[in-house]
């Protein structure tokens, strides 16, 4: 056994160390027993051994001046041992002229009074009471609290000893009698009553049976804050007038030590004793009031007298034992309540049962018995968990008190605003916080108002949207108190269960409880306190916080470095519970490890459950946990391994980004991880990094970029001999290559990746790949293939239902259709297309599907429809703000205008084509508005003949170059009609040699039909 104190390592048996005498053995704090080192429960006992025994407490022993029950419940109190959050009430005392005094009196001296002086002050916070004959000074946050309870005086503001700030301060005067919660809010005005009418309905109905001679007990249950109190005082408010006796007494959380403290409170009331009465006048009250009631009941003065602690004259009553004078008394109540309710109906209420004393509640149950017959109605109430013991009469109703609708909440918080329309969605919040409870949503309201979050301007309510809603300390009080006055374990269970969350199965629960067998115990005891309720019984049971708020202060009230234990010991325990299904837990793994000392566990989970987010398209999501990863990783210590993992969740970052502002930010991350990579002289890392660089230029539109980036990476992975790789930067050079004209390079670099994915099992990117092959070939006119490739496109994103591949497949195919000529087939893919990508809705897909579609309507010969649903597609390529493959778009309108001979319109739209064709690599729009802007030009001004010329060659030069077979035998038939008009017959034959020869080649059968035409 090692000593605690100096480490010596002492035989298991050892008391005491051999070093340095240190008590070794482990002893019950309540019998005495010993206790082995792994002991839970003591052995003789079954008392809870304090968690640890090394764990000391940080302050000296606390016996010296606390009793000795309060002394043993901090012992065994983890809470108390570690600390915990929550408001507390300090008593600071000083002793005037203390210094001054020391001086003149010997010390032995000064120590007795200083010690008899601590103990007189121990004594009066243990009794929750003090006096106070100086003055006392509280902040506007303790005012809140103490409101109504204290007299007080406004300070102003104060300059307060470590405060930066000055502080609202109050001067407190004097204590107030002591009064309810209810009844200082009836001296502020009450919220008018809403709902309720069925309680009091009962009540009412009750009343008449009590009158009519049936005594009758009710118990009105309900959560705090439900509105017992106010459900009372409506009963009695509705009832004034009415010849009744009304009785009221209260219990308190401090009370329950006080012996027949609410029965005291009744007999004050009853016989008017003022609290500056002396024993005297109270005696006398006494006297008159009995004998007033009925002189046959004087016997009952002595017991009476005893009650209310004052001198006792009758010698018998003094001889008499506990247990009779105890009888006698309950006698004595009860005789006097008898006869007050035979000279008026009585309608005694006893308030908050949860904190009755033994003695009132004994009696009580003694009343009871035997009210059958009396004309009494007993009104009792109570919060949930405590249990009523005469529960079983028949004249007994239970009245479980309903939390408020949201209806009713709403016109709640109308009526508190001053009856006027509610901002929208300002509901919604007060509801996630208050939830139904009429207290709460009296509070919260008036907190946002106070707080300056609910402005009035001229009569209208505003609110600052996007203010922090607190929940106001007045909520949290009530809740924090109730958490408080638990015991131990369940508070501690109650604890550790507000970190899982606001529900939490049971099961993990057990696992991470300290006392797993006694959990079950624990939640019964919180649902019979209505803090918690069953949500599910299977697959697994589960629990939910009733309120939200319950969790949040069972959250905060404990220590953060005890919160972040837990979550680490929860996140331990889901890894363990959930092994085989891991995937669906690592969201809230992600979440536990992230509060939690476990940094490294957050990292790993947060990308694992930004992975799954990846894998269900919620971008938005993934980003989320990539951030959190990489934000997580910047706190950590460098390691290769730390290294590794940020470069990993900044590729996986730049993978699921959707805006501007992410591909910005991702290329200087990624430009840092690719640094990182190459000095981790990690080729794997920086082929990947290099790769999503050349991507991130791509979809920004740095093509020159993309390539050389994408070159390198490819080069890295192709040393690698690494397949999944090189698959990458490939495809993405295929696809640039497609859009810069390079076909061959394409087409390799495509007819590559196509086996590859198709061999990962990749269907998204095969589906995407094959449709873009279908494209280049289509465009250099190998359109067997071109079309083999395309529909294999449209399969495979139709067979794994992936919206997006989906249209993007259709757009490809229509494509293939457009180059070839077969307009039915381009209106159809394209409506097929745009039905998905305006569902998911896709507005990039959108524009260009509506582009081709009006150009194949057109086309059709459908041709204002078509032309106005080019324009259309145009106008949605100026909404989105992106001018990508707008040059085809422009072109085919361009076309469409030839076609209607509206040459001005068409020549516009062709030098719209050339300007857009210089802003980016688009070879193939090059070669079409080189040619329509020829067309156009040729045919609006006979002047420019030659120059309009010049740009159909340009065109031809460049398809040919290209081998852009079909639009090079559009461009041959062009350029053939511009000759003719020049007067070139013998070359505009030639070249109408040409295009036929092709179009029949290419089997271009609509273009053929037309060239024969013209
Ligand atoms: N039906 C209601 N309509 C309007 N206001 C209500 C209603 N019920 C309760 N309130 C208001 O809510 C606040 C809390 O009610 P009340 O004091 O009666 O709660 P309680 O159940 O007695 O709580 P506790 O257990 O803490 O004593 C009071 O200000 C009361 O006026
Ligand atoms: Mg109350």
């Amino acid at each position: 056994m090692k000593c605690p104190q100096c480490q010596h390592e002492n035989r298991p048996q050892a008391k005491f160390c051999e070093e340095c005498a240190t008590m070794l053995a482990r002893t019950c704090a309540g019998c005495g027993a010993r206790l082995s080192a792994e002991a839970k429960f003591c052995p003789q006992c079954a008392r809870p051994v304090a968690e640890s025994a090394a764990r000391q407490p940080r302050f000296g022993s606390p016996d010296a001046y606390t009793p000795k029950h309060l002394a043993e419940k901090i012992l065994t109190s983890r809470s108390a041992l570690e600390g915990e959050r929550k408001q507390v009430t300090v008593l600071f005392c000083d002793i005037v002229e203390s210094t001054g005094l020391a001086e003149r009196l010997d010390p032995e001296s000064m120590h007795e009074l200083m010690d008899k002086t601590l103990r007189l002050m121990a004594e009066a916070v243990h009794r929750y009471q003090g006096t106070v004959n100086q003055s006392i000074v509280i902040t506007e946050a303790t005012y809140r609290l103490v409101e109504g309870y204290v007299r007080s005086e406004p300070l102003g503001t104060v300059q307060v000893k470590g405060h930066s700030d000055p502080v609202n301060a109050h001067r407190v005067t004097g204590r107030r009698a002591p009064r309810t919660r209810l009844e200082l809010g009836a001296e502020r005005g009450l919220t008018p009553l809403v709902g309720r009418e069925r309680e009091l309905e009962l009540l009412r109905d009750r009343l008449a049976e009590a009158k009519a001679g049936h005594g009758q007990v009710v118990g009105i249950m309900g959560e705090p804050g439900a509105g017992k109190s106010r459900l009372l005082y409506e009963f009695r408010k509705g009832l004034e007038g009415e010849r009744l006796t009304w009785l009221a007494g209260h219990c308190v959380s401090y009370g329950q030590a006080t012996p027949y403290l609410p029965l005291l409170e009744i007999l004050r009331v009853n016989f008017q004793i003022e609290d500056e009465d002396n024993p005297l006048q109270i005696g006398e009250k006494f006297r008159q009031g009995v004998r007033q009631l009925d002189p046959a009941l004087e016997a009952t003065l002595p017991l009476l007298r005893e009650l209310f602690g004052l001198p006792i004259e009758d010698e018998r009553l003094r001889q008499m034992d506990a247990k009779d004078k105890r009888q006698k008394t309950f006698e004595a109540v009860r005789a006097l309540t008898l006869a007050g309710s035979q000279r008026r109906p009585l309608v005694v209420i006893v308030e908050d049962l949860h904190w009755i004393d033994q003695s009132s509640e004994e009696y009580l149950t003694f009343l009871i018995d035997t009210l059958a017959g009396m004309s009494v109605l007993l009104l009792l109430s109570y919060r949930p968990g405590y249990v009523v013991r005469s529960a079983d009469k028949t004249y007994y109703t239970r009245i479980a008190l309903d939390l408020l609708t949201e209806s009713e909440a709403e016109s709640m918080v109308a009526t508190l605003l001053g009856g006027q329309q509610l901002p929208t969605d300002l509901l919604p919040i007060i509801w996630q916080k208050a939830e139904g409870n009429p207290l709460f949503v009296e509070e919260v309201t008036r907190s946002l108002w106070e707080r300056g979050l609910l402005t009035r301007t001229d009569g209208e309510i505003r609110w600052a949207r996007n203010a922090v809603v607190e929940l106001p300390m007045t909520v949290q009080d009530i809740i924090r108190a109730r958490i408080d006055g638990l015991e131990e374990p369940v508070k501690r269970t109650v604890q550790t269960a507000a970190v899982i969350g606001r529900e939490f199965g049971h099961r993990l629960l057990e696992r991470i409880s300290e006392m797993a067998a006694e959990v079950q115990h624990y939640v019964e005891t919180l649902k019979d306190l209505e803090l918690i309720h069953e949500k599910r019984f299977f697959p697994e049971l589960e629990y939910i916080f009733k309120h939200a708020v319950t969790q949040d202060v069972a959250y905060q009230s404990l220590l953060s470095q005890r919160r972040k234990e837990i979550h680490g010991i929860i996140g331990e325990a889901i890894e363990e519970l959930y092994a085989d299904r891991l995937d669906e837990q690592v969201t809230i793994l992600a979440y536990h490890y992230a509060r939690s000392d476990r940094q490294e566990k957050a990292v790993e989970f947060a990308i694992r459950a930004g992975d799954r987010a990846a894998r269900f398209s919620a971008n938005a999501e993934a980003t989320t946990f990539y951030e959190q990863a990489l934000r997580i990783l910047g706190d950590l210590a460098t390691s290769t391994r730390r290294d590794e993992l940020h470069v990993d969740a900044t590729i996986k970052l730049a993978s699921v980004a959707t805006t501007r502002q992410h591909f910005e930010r991702d290329l200087t991350n990624l430009d840092a991880a690719h640094a990182i990579a190459r000095r981790l002289d990690d080729r794997r890392r920086t082929a990947q990094a290099l790769y999503w660089i050349a991507r991130t230029h791509y979809v920004r539109g740095n093509l020159n970029d993309a390539i050389q980036f994408a070159e390198q990476s490819l080069a890295l992975g192709d040393a690698l001999g690494d397949d999944d790789l090189v698959v990458w930067p490939m495809n993405l050079t295929g696809r640039i290559c497609t859009v810069v004209g390079d076909y061959v390079k394409a087409t390799s670099m495509l007819q590559r990746c196509v086996p590859l994915f198709e061999q990962m099992g990749n269907l998204n990117e095969l589906a995407t790949a094959s449709g873009i092959l279908g494209v280049v070939l289509a465009a250099t006119g190998e359109f067997p293939e071109a079309l083999k490739f395309s529909e294999q496109g449209v399969r495979i994103a139709l067979e794994i239902q992936n919206l997006p591949a989906e249209a993007a497949a259709y757009y490809y195919r229509a494509i293939v259709y457009e180059r070839k000529g077969e307009w039915a087939t381009v209106v159809e893919d394209c409506r097929a297309g745009l039905e998905v990508s305006q569902r998911i809705p896709d507005p990039f897909r959108t524009y260009v599907l509506t582009c081709l579609l009006g150009y194949g309507l057109f086309r059709l010969g459908q041709e204002p429809q078509g032309l106005e649903t080019l324009q259309h597609g145009i106008k949605l390529a100026e909404e989105l703000g992106t001018t990508y493959l707008l040059a085809w778009g422009v072109t085919w309108l361009c076309d469409a205008y030839l076609a209607q001979r509206n040459w001005d319109a068409a020549l516009a739209c062709a030098s719209r084509a050339l300007g857009l064709v210089t802003t980016g690599p688009d070879v193939y729009g090059e070669g079409l508005a080189s040619r329509c802007y020829g067309e156009a030009l040729g045919q609006s001004d006979p002047a420019r003949l030659e120059e309009a010329e010049a740009h159909i060659r340009r065109a031809i030069a460049l398809q040919e170059d290209k081998a852009m077979k079909p639009q090079l035998a559009r461009s041959y038939a062009a350029c053939a009609r511009l000759l003719q008009v020049r007067g070139k017959g013998d070359e505009a034959c030639e070249y109408l040699d040409k295009a036929r020869t092709l179009f029949r080649d290419l089997g271009m059968e609509w273009d053929q039909q037309r060239l024969a035409e013209t």
